[in-house]
């Protein structure tokens, strides 16, 4: 049992009322106000956050400013040991931290273990990138008109204080990938965990602090977004915005942050395009595994396919067929649950029953599921979909898949590119030559031939276009965004 480890983060009352983090000290808010973390198993309480104030985050905001340079002052080689120990923190603790994450946001323990050892991963790849990382010199004359006189020494500096806004699906790794390279390149980082996955994210904090991060330079701000939201992306101390999130919350948070470095991920509402020579069976695996790994509450998430008629009905013939046996929806606690439990509330599951009888009521079918019981809603797929019908015209953040038909596949680019989300789309088809000069047409982040859409491995590029983000994560994508570039530039006397 980690009580000690974890011990100052909540006053242990039944439920535990936890505490925020000004960078010293976990305390309770002066507001005296907390907001409740639900689980989405059985609506039991897991804790309060509480609400922070104004005045709060301008104490963490002062602490952070004042402790950065120090921080970004200190050997790299000492940044990156700290990193490291985190890790291992990390991995020392995977038990219990998993058990917390599938009663706190409702993921099975497969996919909450898988998303602990990865966060583990993911920071010691940061903390080894980092220091691979090199600055350059660049000459002056290779520039037509300019003798040697004068030479660039470009170097990479932190850009101050980081705020790190990360959502309930994956509390902590996707709080991880802005704390560790933020911390790496020398900024101090105020952390704003969601409220559901808050608790998860602030051991997470707890670890990087008991690891060795000094004071002031990580601190944890907790409250509702709609109450402290604005203020703390306002911020004037804050010099970056770190952002995984909606794209109605990205896009209200990038206009209240001018002239601020940006790293945005947003909703992903992802497409499928199955071409007619496609493997049926492996496209069929892939749709299941990307509509509903998480109960389809993942930003890369499959939420449409787009196909022939022909095709769209091998392809059912045979999702209906692997169904049972890759989906196994029920408790998440329990072994045999299978991607789909709850969703992250019993109000999010109401919304994505409504989108789904708004559609159906505009025309759309449902082959299978579609009905609700408190915050689980059934594995859903349904046909006839057209873009304009409400389950896919915004992203819908539950295990529901549609099915759009189209006559050509340059019908199903038009598709895809007038929609106001990019994140990643998926092509299928076993001319790799095709999948490749097909994807070179969408208008997306990135594309996957012969496989659903995902994030990982995590050293690659993962960034979205449009309404779906700004900047470019992966490793060392987010090292680069988590600095600027500091050219000096030396006149010599010729
Ligand atoms: O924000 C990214 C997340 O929603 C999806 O990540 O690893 O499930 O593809 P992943």
């Amino acid at each position: 049992m980690p009580a000690e480890f974890f011990d100052p983060i909540s006053d242990h009352k039944t439920p535990p009322t936890y505490f925020f983090f000004d960078g010293t000290s976990w305390k309770g808010s002066e507001s005296g106000k907390t907001v409740p973390v639900v689980s989405p198993i059985d609506g039991s309480p897991v804790g309060n956050l509480p609400v922070v104030t104004t005045n709060e985050i301008d104490q963490v905001m002062a602490s952070a400013t004042a402790a950065q340079p120090a921080w970004e002052a200190t050997a790299l080689n000492k940044r990156v040991s700290v990193i490291h120990l985190a890790a291992d923190w990390i991995r020392q603790y995977q038990e219990y931290l998993t058990n917390l994450m599938v009663r706190e946001i409702g993921k099975s323990a497969e996919e909450a273990k898988s998303e602990i050892v990865r966060t583990a991963d993911l920071i010691d790849y940061f903390a080894d990138e980092a220091e691979a990382l090199r600055g350059e010199t660049i000459d002056s004359d290779n520039f037509p008109g300019y003798e040697k006189g004068k030479i660039a020494i470009v170097e990479r500096v932190a850009h101050g204080v980081v705020l790190a806004i990360a959502p309930f699906n994956y509390p902590v790794n996707l709080s991880a990938s802005k704390i560790a390279p933020a911390l790496l390149m020398g900024n101090s980082v105020v952390v704003k965990p969601p409220t559901m996955g808050g608790i998860s994210g602030l051991h997470l904090v707890r670890i990087f602090e008991k690891a060795g991060v000094p004071p002031g330079v990580i601190t944890a701000v907790t409250g509702t977004g709609d109450v402290i939201g604005d203020y703390l992306v306002r911020h004037p101390k804050i010099s970056m915005v770190a952002f995984t999130g909606s794209s109605d919350t990205g896009l209200a948070i990038a206009g209240k942050s001018p002239m601020k470095p940006l790293l945005f991920e947003c909703g992903g509402n992802n497409p499928v395009v199955v071409m007619p020579d496609a493997d049926i069976a492996l496209a069929s695996r892939e749709i299941i595994k990307g509509a509903f790994a998480y109960s389809g509450q993942r930003c890369t998430g499959i939420k449409y396919v787009l196909t022939t008629p022909a095709i769209r009905e091998q392809l059912l013939s045979q999702i209906v067929k692997l169904m049972p046996e890759m989906v196994k929806a029920g408790d998440p606690r329990s072994p045999d649950t299978k991607m789909v439990g709850p969703v992250i509330s019993e109000q999010a599951a109401v919304h994505v029953e409504e989108v789904i009888q708004e559609s159906v009521k505009n025309g759309a079918t449902v082959v299978m599921g579609g009905k609700r019981e408190k915050a689980m809603i059934e594995p859903t797929i349904l046909t006839g979909v057209i873009p304009t019908m409400p389950v896919i015209a915004k992203e819908t953040f539950g295990p529901v898949v549609s099915f759009v038909d189209v006559q050509s596949f340059d019908e199903a680019v038009t598709i895809i590119n007038q929609s106001s989300y990019g994140l990643q789309a998926s092509v299928f088809t076993k001319d790799e030559g095709t999948g490749i000069v097909f994807g070179s047409k969408l208008h997306v982040g990135s594309v996957q031939i012969n496989g659903s859409p995902q994030r990982g491995p995590d050293h690659f590029p993962f960034l979205g276009v449009k309404h779906s983000g700004v900047g470019v994560q992966g490793v060392r994508y987010s090292l680069e965004a988590m600095s600027r570039i500091r050219p000096i530039v030396l006149n010599k006397p010729q």
